[in-house]
């Protein structure tokens, strides 16, 4: 089995790569997300950002808000295509959960609704589909809010 090791970005090329990787993928082509605000995105500091390597070598990515509305949500992930089917896309969103799950109790992402792929993906992971969010990127597709959860934000007092 190759190694699969999630870090925290380091170097400008990483989110350059990431923005390369997303702008030829998709669901950002159909969205028309594009080079120039992928890597905007990308280079959001205000957001966690990751990569995962496999063997050393650039594979997948993972962008996380511990801000606003909806703390702990995903709002990238990708896996290079060479390098899905092979537990990186896992990696990454088990990473995400142990970090999200250390300072709140829910996992949120959004997919979109032609995104069949990733709604599989999710689905074997235990996330369920909240809401749905109409025209939000584009007109004519949703977006689709999953939630994966271990609690409420305020327990029962005992
Ligand atoms: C979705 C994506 C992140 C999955 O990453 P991956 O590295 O290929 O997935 P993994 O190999 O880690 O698979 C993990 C599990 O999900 C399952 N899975 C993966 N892709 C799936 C699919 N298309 N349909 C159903 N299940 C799927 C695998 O079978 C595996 O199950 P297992 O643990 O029982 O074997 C990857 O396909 C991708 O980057 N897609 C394009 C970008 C994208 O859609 N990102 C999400 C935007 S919200």
């Amino acid at each position: 089995m190759p190694e699969i090791r999630v870090r925290a970005f380091e170097a400008p090329a990483d989110a350059e790569w990431a923005a390369a990787t997303m702008a030829r993928a998709e669901p950002w082509v159909t969205l028309g997300t594009g080079y120039e605000r992928s890597l905007k995105l990308l280079g959001n500091e205000t957001r966690e950002r990751y990569l995962a390597d496999v063997d050393a070598e650039r594979a997948g990515f993972l962008v996380i808000s511990m801000q606003g509305a909806f703390v702990g949500y995903v709002q990238l992930l990708g896996v290079a295509e060479a390098f899905r089917g092979q537990g990186v896309g896992k990696a990454l969103i088990d990473f995400a959960e142990q970090r999200i799950f250390r300072e709140t109790p829910n996992v949120f992402i959004c997919v979109s609704d032609f995104n069949l792929g990733a709604q599989g993906f999710y689905a074997r992971l235990g996330y369920q589909r909240v809401g749905e969010l109409k025209d939000f990127i584009i007109i004519g597709h949703s977006e689709i809010l999953l939630r994966k959860t271990i609690g409420p934000i305020r327990p029962a007092a005992a």
